[in-house]
């Protein structure tokens, strides 16, 4: 039976900021579906809820070199709904507020990623034979593997995938190879980690892992241009014949409209009841109760990724229409002051809620019947997936994921399931709104058919998990 060891720094519910953590839940569940024994290792992080925390068998405590000393790894083990998760303890790195952020993160994410390798001397019954890895936190993982442990029986036979998830985040550190590595200065080494006359961690995983996804085609030949590079597209470009995308999926049991529990009225394809999820939220907010005016939902991180610029400039443009904009997100200040005064200024007509709330989220898609996802740039997405599940619109630019999934309605072929727009401009963005509008309001017919299409959109797992696996066994057979 295939083994794979996913290698992360977030998964959900143990600790998760963003898309990364959904995607680590949800992925080996997919995969080991197809029979294969597919498990997961993090750090243990302080706040990891402790109902989790108890369930925590320890394995082995042993050390691991970081650089020229030697600190304490414990490994721990919990089987949590069919799945075996690893965790690394070290409370010196990990037992802290929050996941990221800290003046050490090169020391604590290179530590995490020598200790994986040493523990897999100790999960008795589980030989990997394939490491994917995610992001930077994890891209030292390959390195390592090919520098101290090539002679070594266990490991010769270990392939390693590398998944960009966003290019934006690197790791990128003003600091010595040497100091924290272990590994001393070299022509092979220096190319790997040399940037601008920092180190960069991804940068180095490119270099030393197998194989290289991404989460979408599009945004696999996206970074391989100097626009949406940051500044590793020449890297990309060298290993290009490494580079795959593969799009992302969403758990379709979680996300499912006829059983969620955090929804007002539960549906598979009924417009009415989905209808009523609309009525239900605008009494819940204090907005006016009414069925014929058009919801807008966002549920995003409020950042210059997700395309925030653009809807703040036509904020006021927007909410002299006829219609209700939801939003429920955290982010940046500067987008999060801009929108609380807009809300102030448009009580009627918009609601803000500056958090993060898993039921709150669940009945916006529910309730909306347009999803906005101006992205600037965006691997994949995962939101306007789960919209398109609730039957709800998406709106969306086209870049990256977005582009892979949404197909902009065309009148000619009747095809489509959303709406689209290629430029990053703040007009094109209302305009694609206002023509959706149009539709709902003066052409019901092909609204509900372009509903029907958003419903009949399968992206769960199915096909992306198999696509991987795929991709393991042609490593295995090289
Ligand atoms: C990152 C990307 C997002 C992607 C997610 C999971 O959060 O920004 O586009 O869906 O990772 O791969």
């Amino acid at each position: 039976m295939l083994k794979v060891l996913y290698v992360a720094s977030e998964c959900a519910p143990f600790a998760i900021t963003g898309g990364l953590g959904d995607v680590i839940e949800s992925l080996p569940r997919a995969i080991q579906k197809k029979k294969v024994d597919a498990r997961v290792i993090l750090p243990k992080y302080g706040n990891i809820p402790a109902e989790y925390k108890k369930e925590m068998m320890h394995v082995k405590s042993f050390t691991v070199p970081v650089g020229w000393r030697n600190q304490y790894a414990g490994l721990q083990v919990f089987e949590h709904q069919g799945i075996t998760y690893y965790f690394i303890d070290n409370e010196g790195y990990f037992k802290r507020e929050g996941i990221y952020g800290y003046f050490d993160e090169a020391e604590r994410f290179s530590f995490f990623c020598r200790a994986v390798l040493e523990s897999l001397q100790y999960m008795d019954d589980f030989q990997p034979d394939i490491l994917h890895c995610n992001d930077w936190q994890t891209a030292l993982v390959p390195v390592f593997l090919k520098e101290f442990y090539w002679d070594k029986p266990l490991y010769q036979k270990i392939k390693t995938v590398f998944t960009i998830h966003n290019l934006k985040y690197q790791g990128v550190f003003w600091m010595n190879v040497e100091d924290v590595l272990g590994l001393s200065s070299s022509k092979q080494y220096d190319e790997a980690f040399e940037f601008y006359g920092d180190i960069n961690f991804m940068k180095a995983g490119i270099y030393y892992a197998d194989k290289i996804t991404t989460v979408s085609n599009t945004y696999a030949e996206e970074i391989k241009t100097a626009y949406f590079g940051e500044n590793l597209d020449g890297v990309l470009r060298k290993f290009g014949d490494k580079l795959v995308g593969i799009i992302n999926g969403i758990d379709y049991n979680k996300y499912n409209p006829e059983s969620d529990p955090h929804i007002y009225a539960n549906y598979r394809t009924s417009l009415a009841k989905k209808e009523q999820n609309k009525l239900m939220l605008q009494e819940d907010m204090g907005l006016p109760v009414r069925n014929n005016v058009p919801m807008l939902g966002m549920v995003s991180r409020l950042t210059r990724q997700k395309g925030l610029d653009l809807l703040v400039y036509i904020i006021d443009e927007l909410l002299s229409l006829d219609v209700q904009l939801v939003i429920l997100g955290v982010g940046e200040y500067g987008y999060e002051h801009t929108l609380r005064y807009a809300a102030e200024r448009h009580p009627a007509k918009m609601q803000l809620f500056l958090m993060f709330n898993e039921a709150m989220a669940r009945k916006i898609y529910a309730a909306s019947d347009l999803y906005l996802m101006p992205s600037l740039f965006e691997p994949c997405g995962l939101s306007h997936l789960i919209a398109l599940r609730y039957g709800t619109l998406p709106v969306v630019r086209e870049t990256g994921g977005l582009k892979d999934t949404i197909q902009s309605y065309n009148e000619c072929t009747g095809e489509g399931n959303g709406f689209s727009f290629t430029n990053f401009n703040a007009h094109d963005f209302l305009f694609t709104i206002k023509r959706a509008l149009d539709f709902y309001h003066n052409q019901p017919v092909i609204w509900n058919n372009i509903v029907k299409n958003a419903f009949k959109a399968n992206y769960s797992w199915h096909t992306s998990a198999q696509r991987y696996i795929d991709l393991y066994e042609s490593l295995l057979s090289d």
